[in-house]
Protein backbone atom coordinates (compact mmCIF):
# COMPACT_ATOMS: atom_id res chain seq x y z
CA UNK A 1 0.00 0.00 0.00
CA UNK A 2 1.15 3.51 -0.88
CA UNK A 3 -0.92 5.16 2.14
CA UNK A 4 0.03 8.57 2.64
CA UNK A 5 2.79 8.50 -0.50
CA UNK A 6 3.07 11.48 -2.37
CA UNK A 7 3.63 10.18 -6.50
CA UNK A 8 4.20 12.70 -9.12
CA UNK A 9 3.55 10.90 -12.60
CA UNK A 10 5.63 13.03 -15.29
CA UNK A 11 3.94 11.95 -18.88
CA UNK A 12 5.79 12.58 -22.36
CA UNK A 13 4.87 12.58 -25.38
CA UNK A 14 5.11 9.62 -26.96
CA UNK A 15 2.52 6.79 -28.06
CA UNK A 16 2.82 4.80 -24.52
CA UNK A 17 0.87 7.63 -22.99
CA UNK A 18 -2.04 5.44 -23.13
CA UNK A 19 -0.56 2.65 -21.11
CA UNK A 20 0.17 5.24 -18.18
CA UNK A 21 -3.40 5.69 -17.60
CA UNK A 22 -3.23 2.27 -16.19
CA UNK A 23 0.04 3.15 -13.90
CA UNK A 24 -2.18 6.28 -12.44
CA UNK A 25 -5.46 3.62 -11.81
CA UNK A 26 -2.81 1.05 -10.05
CA UNK A 27 -1.22 3.69 -7.94
CA UNK A 28 -4.21 4.85 -7.11
CA UNK A 29 -5.75 1.45 -5.98
CA UNK A 30 -2.74 1.46 -3.71
CA UNK A 31 -4.26 4.88 -1.95
CA UNK A 32 -1.48 6.93 -3.08
CA UNK A 33 -1.42 10.67 -3.72
CA UNK A 34 -1.03 11.01 -7.78
CA UNK A 35 -0.19 14.00 -9.20
CA UNK A 36 0.31 14.15 -13.00
CA UNK A 37 2.43 16.39 -14.84
CA UNK A 38 1.60 16.44 -18.40
CA UNK A 39 4.17 17.76 -21.47
CA UNK A 40 2.50 19.54 -23.99
CA UNK A 41 3.25 16.71 -26.30
CA UNK A 42 1.85 14.35 -23.77
CA UNK A 43 -1.49 16.47 -23.73
CA UNK A 44 -1.70 15.62 -27.88
CA UNK A 45 -1.36 11.74 -27.43
CA UNK A 46 -3.87 11.84 -24.22
CA UNK A 47 -5.97 14.85 -22.61
CA UNK A 48 -5.26 15.99 -19.33
CA UNK A 49 -9.20 15.11 -18.35
CA UNK A 50 -8.29 11.30 -18.43
CA UNK A 51 -5.51 11.60 -15.99
CA UNK A 52 -7.64 14.02 -13.43
CA UNK A 53 -10.76 11.92 -13.71
CA UNK A 54 -8.80 9.05 -12.37
CA UNK A 55 -5.35 10.34 -10.19
CA UNK A 56 -8.60 12.70 -8.94
CA UNK A 57 -6.43 15.88 -8.56
CA UNK A 58 -5.85 18.57 -11.27
CA UNK A 59 -3.35 17.47 -13.85
CA UNK A 60 -0.17 20.29 -14.58
CA UNK A 61 0.52 20.85 -18.10
CA UNK A 62 1.32 24.18 -17.91
CA UNK A 63 4.03 26.50 -15.68
CA UNK A 64 2.64 29.82 -15.99
CA UNK A 65 -1.54 28.14 -15.20
CA UNK A 66 -3.14 30.10 -12.62
CA UNK A 67 -1.85 28.34 -9.13
CA UNK A 68 -4.27 26.44 -7.34
CA UNK A 69 -3.07 27.40 -4.30
CA UNK A 70 -0.62 29.98 -2.94
CA UNK A 71 2.29 27.40 -3.42
CA UNK A 72 4.82 27.57 -6.54
CA UNK A 73 3.47 24.20 -8.15
CA UNK A 74 6.57 23.46 -9.58
CA UNK A 75 8.43 23.33 -6.17
CA UNK A 76 5.62 22.38 -4.38
CA UNK A 77 5.57 19.02 -5.89
CA UNK A 78 8.74 18.84 -6.10
CA UNK A 79 8.98 18.91 -2.07
CA UNK A 80 5.84 17.07 -1.96
CA UNK A 81 6.93 13.94 -4.03
CA UNK A 82 8.34 10.89 -2.43
CA UNK A 83 9.20 9.70 -5.85
CA UNK A 84 8.90 10.97 -9.49
CA UNK A 85 8.13 8.43 -12.42
CA UNK A 86 8.30 9.53 -15.79
CA UNK A 87 6.72 7.55 -18.35
CA UNK A 88 7.31 7.36 -21.19
CA UNK A 89 10.51 8.48 -20.57
CA UNK A 90 11.03 10.18 -24.54
CA UNK A 91 14.70 11.03 -25.56
CA UNK A 92 14.10 14.60 -25.32
CA UNK A 93 13.28 14.56 -21.40
CA UNK A 94 16.11 12.46 -20.56
CA UNK A 95 17.75 14.66 -22.80
CA UNK A 96 17.21 17.83 -21.43
CA UNK A 97 17.56 16.79 -17.13
CA UNK A 98 21.00 15.26 -18.42
CA UNK A 99 21.88 18.23 -19.20
CA UNK A 100 20.40 20.75 -17.05
CA UNK A 101 17.47 22.33 -19.10
CA UNK A 102 14.46 22.82 -16.97
CA UNK A 103 11.81 24.72 -19.41
CA UNK A 104 8.67 23.14 -18.66
CA UNK A 105 6.80 22.01 -15.75
CA UNK A 106 8.07 18.55 -15.72
CA UNK A 107 11.77 18.82 -16.42
CA UNK A 108 11.43 21.83 -13.76
CA UNK A 109 9.85 19.66 -11.19
CA UNK A 110 12.54 16.78 -11.78
CA UNK A 111 15.29 19.80 -11.51
CA UNK A 112 13.89 20.86 -7.91
CA UNK A 113 13.43 17.85 -6.31
CA UNK A 114 15.10 15.75 -4.05
CA UNK A 115 13.11 12.53 -4.37
CA UNK A 116 14.40 9.77 -6.49
CA UNK A 117 13.89 10.15 -9.92
CA UNK A 118 12.69 6.85 -12.26
CA UNK A 119 12.57 6.75 -15.82
CA UNK A 120 11.22 4.61 -17.70
CA UNK A 121 12.02 4.90 -21.14
CA UNK A 122 9.97 4.31 -24.16
CA UNK A 123 10.60 5.02 -27.82
CA UNK A 124 11.91 3.98 -31.23
CA UNK A 125 14.50 1.37 -31.53
CA UNK A 126 17.13 3.12 -33.14
CA UNK A 127 16.64 6.26 -31.38
CA UNK A 128 16.97 4.16 -27.88
CA UNK A 129 19.86 2.68 -29.11
CA UNK A 130 21.35 6.43 -30.12
CA UNK A 131 24.69 6.89 -28.34
CA UNK A 132 23.99 11.03 -27.56
CA UNK A 133 20.44 8.55 -25.52
CA UNK A 134 22.49 5.93 -23.98
CA UNK A 135 25.38 8.53 -22.51
CA UNK A 136 22.51 10.70 -21.03
CA UNK A 137 21.08 7.44 -19.67
CA UNK A 138 24.15 6.55 -18.27
CA UNK A 139 24.93 10.42 -17.16
CA UNK A 140 21.46 10.57 -14.87
CA UNK A 141 22.36 6.57 -13.92
CA UNK A 142 25.70 7.69 -12.52
CA UNK A 143 24.02 10.73 -10.55
CA UNK A 144 21.44 8.09 -9.25
CA UNK A 145 18.76 8.37 -11.47
CA UNK A 146 16.90 5.47 -11.93
CA UNK A 147 15.74 3.68 -14.68
CA UNK A 148 13.53 0.86 -15.80
CA UNK A 149 14.74 -1.72 -18.55
CA UNK A 150 12.66 -1.35 -21.32
CA UNK A 151 10.95 -4.37 -23.24
CA UNK A 152 11.63 -5.83 -26.49
CA UNK A 153 9.21 -6.10 -29.23
CA UNK A 154 7.10 -5.08 -32.21
CA UNK A 155 6.94 -1.13 -31.49
CA UNK A 156 3.96 1.29 -33.15
CA UNK A 157 6.25 2.01 -35.54
CA UNK A 158 6.39 -1.26 -37.05
CA UNK A 159 9.98 -2.09 -36.40
CA UNK A 160 10.86 -4.89 -33.60
CA UNK A 161 13.44 -4.15 -30.78
CA UNK A 162 14.25 -2.72 -27.95
CA UNK A 163 12.33 0.48 -26.74
CA UNK A 164 8.65 -0.78 -25.57
CA UNK A 165 7.44 0.63 -22.54
CA UNK A 166 7.29 -2.33 -19.36
CA UNK A 167 4.08 -3.80 -18.33
CA UNK A 168 2.01 -0.61 -15.76
CA UNK A 169 2.22 -3.40 -13.31
CA UNK A 170 5.98 -3.83 -13.37
CA UNK A 171 6.41 -0.36 -13.03
CA UNK A 172 4.46 0.08 -10.50
CA UNK A 173 5.47 -2.97 -8.73
CA UNK A 174 9.27 -1.42 -8.95
CA UNK A 175 7.86 2.32 -7.65
CA UNK A 176 6.07 0.43 -4.62
CA UNK A 177 9.25 -1.00 -4.27
CA UNK A 178 11.31 2.15 -3.60
CA UNK A 179 8.86 3.67 -2.11
CA UNK A 180 8.32 1.41 0.71
CA UNK A 181 11.96 0.03 1.27
CA UNK A 182 13.92 0.68 4.14
CA UNK A 183 16.30 2.81 3.60
CA UNK A 184 19.34 1.29 5.79
CA UNK A 185 22.25 1.34 3.37
CA UNK A 186 21.49 5.17 1.90
CA UNK A 187 25.11 6.77 0.87
CA UNK A 188 26.74 3.22 0.79
CA UNK A 189 28.41 2.24 -2.16
CA UNK A 190 28.39 -1.47 -3.10
CA UNK A 191 30.38 -2.77 -5.75
CA UNK A 192 29.59 -6.34 -6.79
CA UNK A 193 31.59 -8.98 -9.29
CA UNK A 194 28.49 -11.77 -10.37
CA UNK A 195 28.19 -14.77 -13.24
CA UNK A 196 30.62 -16.94 -15.16
CA UNK A 197 33.93 -15.64 -16.60
CA UNK A 198 34.62 -16.71 -20.41
CA UNK A 199 38.30 -17.77 -21.34
CA UNK A 200 38.81 -18.62 -25.25
CA UNK A 201 40.23 -21.61 -26.25
CA UNK A 202 39.48 -20.35 -29.70
CA UNK A 203 37.22 -18.33 -31.70
CA UNK A 204 34.16 -20.43 -31.10
CA UNK A 205 35.00 -22.42 -27.83
CA UNK A 206 35.84 -21.05 -23.86
CA UNK A 207 35.96 -22.73 -20.65
CA UNK A 208 33.08 -21.53 -17.85
CA UNK A 209 31.26 -22.99 -15.51
CA UNK A 210 27.56 -23.00 -14.57
CA UNK A 211 26.92 -19.55 -12.76
CA UNK A 212 24.02 -17.75 -13.87
CA UNK A 213 24.73 -14.55 -12.37
CA UNK A 214 21.61 -14.65 -9.82
CA UNK A 215 23.24 -14.90 -6.48
CA UNK A 216 25.02 -11.36 -7.05
CA UNK A 217 22.07 -10.01 -9.07
CA UNK A 218 20.08 -10.51 -6.12
CA UNK A 219 21.89 -8.61 -3.72
CA UNK A 220 22.60 -5.73 -6.20
CA UNK A 221 19.26 -5.13 -6.23
CA UNK A 222 18.17 -5.92 -2.28
CA UNK A 223 21.57 -3.29 -1.76
CA UNK A 224 19.88 -0.75 -4.30
CA UNK A 225 16.18 -0.89 -2.90
CA UNK A 226 17.63 -0.42 0.72
CA UNK A 227 19.39 2.69 -0.54
CA UNK A 228 22.83 1.73 -1.56
CA UNK A 229 24.58 3.08 -5.01
CA UNK A 230 25.42 0.17 -6.71
CA UNK A 231 27.66 -1.28 -9.61
CA UNK A 232 27.97 -5.06 -10.81
CA UNK A 233 30.95 -6.17 -12.98
CA UNK A 234 28.93 -8.81 -14.30
CA UNK A 235 30.38 -12.39 -16.44
CA UNK A 236 27.84 -13.05 -19.28
CA UNK A 237 24.46 -13.63 -18.24
CA UNK A 238 20.86 -13.45 -19.28
CA UNK A 239 19.46 -11.06 -16.57
CA UNK A 240 17.43 -8.12 -16.53
CA UNK A 241 19.36 -5.26 -14.70
CA UNK A 242 18.17 -4.75 -11.23
CA UNK A 243 16.58 -1.05 -11.14
CA UNK A 244 18.84 1.49 -10.21
CA UNK A 245 22.08 -0.85 -10.80
CA UNK A 246 24.64 0.20 -13.12
CA UNK A 247 25.98 -2.95 -15.04
CA UNK A 248 29.57 -3.12 -16.62
CA UNK A 249 29.78 -6.47 -19.01
CA UNK A 250 33.09 -8.46 -19.29
CA UNK A 251 33.57 -11.99 -20.24
CA UNK A 252 37.28 -13.11 -19.19
CA UNK A 253 38.98 -13.30 -15.57
CA UNK A 254 41.11 -10.25 -16.46
CA UNK A 255 38.60 -7.86 -17.96
CA UNK A 256 36.84 -8.43 -14.72
CA UNK A 257 40.21 -8.02 -12.63
CA UNK A 258 40.49 -4.60 -15.08
CA UNK A 259 37.05 -3.13 -14.35
CA UNK A 260 37.47 -4.33 -10.54
CA UNK A 261 40.45 -2.53 -10.28
CA UNK A 262 39.26 0.88 -12.66
CA UNK A 263 36.29 1.00 -9.83
CA UNK A 264 37.03 -0.40 -6.30
CA UNK A 265 38.44 3.20 -4.70
CA UNK A 266 35.13 4.57 -5.07
CA UNK A 267 33.36 1.93 -3.13
CA UNK A 268 32.65 1.21 0.52
CA UNK A 269 31.76 -2.61 0.02
CA UNK A 270 33.07 -4.88 -2.14
CA UNK A 271 30.93 -8.38 -2.29
CA UNK A 272 32.78 -11.05 -5.00
CA UNK A 273 30.03 -13.25 -5.89
CA UNK A 274 31.29 -14.36 -9.45
CA UNK A 275 32.47 -17.81 -10.67
CA UNK A 276 35.76 -16.69 -11.44
CA UNK A 277 37.70 -19.00 -13.35
CA UNK A 278 41.21 -19.93 -11.84
CA UNK A 279 42.91 -20.62 -15.04
CA UNK A 280 42.84 -19.91 -18.65
CA UNK A 281 44.44 -21.06 -21.93
CA UNK A 282 48.10 -20.17 -22.20
CA UNK A 283 47.88 -19.90 -25.58
CA UNK A 284 44.29 -18.58 -27.30
CA UNK A 285 44.33 -20.12 -30.96
CA UNK A 286 43.38 -17.02 -33.38
CA UNK A 287 41.69 -20.20 -36.36
CA UNK A 288 38.77 -22.90 -34.79
CA UNK A 289 41.18 -26.02 -33.49
CA UNK A 290 40.40 -28.90 -36.04
CA UNK A 291 39.87 -32.45 -34.71
CA UNK A 292 43.47 -34.43 -35.31
CA UNK A 293 44.73 -36.69 -32.64
CA UNK A 294 42.64 -38.42 -30.41
CA UNK A 295 43.95 -36.49 -27.63
CA UNK A 296 44.08 -32.65 -27.23
CA UNK A 297 46.58 -31.35 -24.34
CA UNK A 298 45.50 -27.49 -23.60
CA UNK A 299 47.86 -25.92 -21.37
CA UNK A 300 46.29 -23.45 -18.45
CA UNK A 301 47.99 -21.13 -16.66
CA UNK A 302 47.31 -18.85 -13.47
CA UNK A 303 44.09 -15.95 -13.97
CA UNK A 304 44.29 -13.00 -10.92
CA UNK A 305 42.89 -13.71 -7.98
CA UNK A 306 40.30 -10.58 -7.82
CA UNK A 307 39.79 -11.21 -3.98
CA UNK A 308 42.75 -11.84 -2.95
CA UNK A 309 44.39 -8.63 -5.20
CA UNK A 310 41.46 -6.60 -2.97
CA UNK A 311 42.11 -8.47 -0.09
CA UNK A 312 45.80 -6.67 -0.57
CA UNK A 313 44.75 -2.99 -0.60
CA UNK A 314 41.26 -3.00 0.71
CA UNK A 315 41.91 -0.24 3.42
CA UNK A 316 38.64 0.02 5.49
CA UNK A 317 36.28 -1.34 2.56
CA UNK A 318 34.65 -4.43 3.76
CA UNK A 319 35.37 -7.20 1.64
CA UNK A 320 33.00 -10.18 1.28
CA UNK A 321 33.82 -13.25 -0.58
CA UNK A 322 31.83 -16.56 -1.16
CA UNK A 323 33.22 -20.09 -1.04
CA UNK A 324 31.48 -22.34 -3.79
CA UNK A 325 32.58 -25.89 -1.91
CA UNK A 326 31.75 -29.66 -3.28
CA UNK A 327 33.23 -31.04 0.47
CA UNK A 328 35.06 -29.65 3.86
CA UNK A 329 33.11 -26.41 3.42
CA UNK A 330 33.64 -25.25 6.43
CA UNK A 331 37.51 -25.67 6.64
CA UNK A 332 38.10 -24.34 2.40
CA UNK A 333 35.91 -21.22 3.62
CA UNK A 334 37.71 -20.38 6.20
CA UNK A 335 40.85 -20.66 4.52
CA UNK A 336 39.59 -18.31 2.01
CA UNK A 337 38.49 -16.14 4.40
CA UNK A 338 42.27 -15.80 6.14
CA UNK A 339 44.47 -16.03 3.03
CA UNK A 340 41.95 -13.56 1.01
CA UNK A 341 42.04 -11.20 3.62
CA UNK A 342 38.00 -10.97 3.23
CA UNK A 343 35.85 -9.66 6.67
CA UNK A 344 33.20 -12.02 5.67
CA UNK A 345 32.78 -15.32 3.80
CA UNK A 346 29.56 -16.71 2.47
CA UNK A 347 30.07 -20.54 2.40
CA UNK A 348 27.58 -22.39 -0.41
CA UNK A 349 28.18 -26.25 -0.42
CA UNK A 350 26.65 -26.34 -4.29
CA UNK A 351 25.66 -29.85 -4.15
CA UNK A 352 22.39 -29.36 -1.66
CA UNK A 353 19.36 -29.64 -3.43
CA UNK A 354 18.49 -25.39 -3.57
CA UNK A 355 21.87 -24.33 -3.35
CA UNK A 356 24.65 -23.32 -5.34
CA UNK A 357 24.37 -22.52 -9.60
CA UNK A 358 21.21 -21.72 -11.09
CA UNK A 359 19.07 -22.11 -8.85
CA UNK A 360 16.71 -19.18 -7.40
CA UNK A 361 17.44 -20.62 -3.81
CA UNK A 362 20.57 -20.83 -1.82
CA UNK A 363 21.42 -22.30 1.60
CA UNK A 364 24.34 -20.20 3.21
CA UNK A 365 26.57 -20.29 6.36
CA UNK A 366 28.04 -16.52 6.78
CA UNK A 367 31.44 -16.99 8.80
CA UNK A 368 32.80 -13.59 10.33
CA UNK A 369 36.50 -13.14 11.09
CA UNK A 370 36.12 -14.04 14.61
CA UNK A 371 35.05 -17.75 14.24
CA UNK A 372 31.21 -16.97 14.76
CA UNK A 373 29.26 -19.09 12.21
CA UNK A 374 25.82 -18.06 10.96
CA UNK A 375 23.54 -21.05 9.66
CA UNK A 376 21.02 -20.38 7.73
CA UNK A 377 18.14 -22.35 6.17
CA UNK A 378 17.13 -22.59 2.34
CA UNK A 379 16.33 -19.42 1.29
CA UNK A 380 15.32 -17.06 -1.80
CA UNK A 381 18.77 -15.07 -3.34
CA UNK A 382 17.05 -12.42 -2.77
CA UNK A 383 16.73 -13.25 1.46
CA UNK A 384 19.89 -14.43 1.35
CA UNK A 385 21.08 -10.77 -0.37
CA UNK A 386 19.18 -9.02 2.65
CA UNK A 387 21.36 -11.50 4.95
CA UNK A 388 24.22 -10.38 3.56
CA UNK A 389 23.50 -7.00 3.40
CA UNK A 390 22.44 -6.90 7.07
CA UNK A 391 26.19 -8.89 8.41
CA UNK A 392 27.38 -6.13 5.50
CA UNK A 393 25.85 -3.30 7.80
CA UNK A 394 26.76 -4.41 10.92
CA UNK A 395 30.11 -4.84 10.63
CA UNK A 396 30.12 -0.87 9.16
CA UNK A 397 28.53 0.43 12.63
CA UNK A 398 30.89 -1.56 14.52
CA UNK A 399 33.56 0.62 12.64
CA UNK A 400 32.06 3.39 12.82
CA UNK A 401 30.56 3.31 16.80
O1 LIG B 1 25.47 -17.31 -10.15
P1 LIG B 1 24.55 -18.33 -9.53
O2 LIG B 1 24.06 -19.35 -10.53
O3 LIG B 1 23.43 -17.70 -8.75
O4 LIG B 1 25.41 -19.19 -8.50
C1 LIG B 1 25.86 -18.62 -7.32
C2 LIG B 1 27.29 -19.07 -6.97
C3 LIG B 1 27.33 -20.55 -6.71
C4 LIG B 1 28.24 -18.71 -8.14
C5 LIG B 1 27.72 -18.25 -5.69
O5 LIG B 1 26.88 -18.55 -4.66
C6 LIG B 1 29.16 -18.54 -5.30
O6 LIG B 1 29.44 -19.45 -4.53
N1 LIG B 1 30.11 -17.74 -5.82
C7 LIG B 1 31.58 -17.96 -5.66
C8 LIG B 1 32.03 -18.97 -6.66
C9 LIG B 1 33.51 -19.24 -6.59
O7 LIG B 1 34.17 -19.07 -7.57
O8 LIG B 1 33.98 -19.59 -5.42
P2 LIG B 1 35.54 -19.91 -5.10
O9 LIG B 1 35.50 -20.65 -3.84
O10 LIG B 1 36.23 -20.52 -6.29
O11 LIG B 1 36.21 -18.47 -4.91
C10 LIG B 1 36.32 -17.84 -3.64
C11 LIG B 1 36.13 -16.33 -3.76
O12 LIG B 1 37.19 -15.76 -4.54
C12 LIG B 1 34.85 -15.92 -4.44
O13 LIG B 1 34.38 -14.78 -3.79
C13 LIG B 1 35.29 -15.60 -5.86
O14 LIG B 1 34.45 -14.59 -6.46
C14 LIG B 1 36.69 -15.06 -5.65
N2 LIG B 1 37.60 -15.32 -6.78
C15 LIG B 1 37.95 -16.59 -7.12
C16 LIG B 1 38.88 -16.80 -8.12
C17 LIG B 1 39.44 -15.69 -8.79
N3 LIG B 1 40.32 -15.86 -9.76
N4 LIG B 1 39.08 -14.45 -8.43
C18 LIG B 1 38.18 -14.25 -7.45
O15 LIG B 1 37.84 -13.09 -7.14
Amino acid sequence: MLEGKTVVVGVCGGIAAYKVVEVVSRLKKLNADVNVIMTENAAKFVTPLTFRSIAHNPVITDMFDEPKEWDIQHISLATKADVIVVAPATANIIGKVANGIADDMLSTTIMASKAPVVFVPAMNTNMYENPIVQDNIKKLSERGYIFLETETGRMACGTVGRGRLPEPSAIVESVSELVCSKCDLKDLKVLITAGPTQEPIDPVRFISNKSSGKMGYAIAAQASKRGAKVKIISGPVNLKTPCGVEVIGVKTAHEMFSEVMKSYEDFDVLIMVAAVADYKCANTSDKKIKKKDDNLTIELVKNPDIAKELGKVKGNRILVGFSAETNDLINNACEKLTSKNLDLIIANDVTQEGAGFETDTNIIKIIKRDGNILDFPIMSKTEVGDRILDEVLALLRKDYY
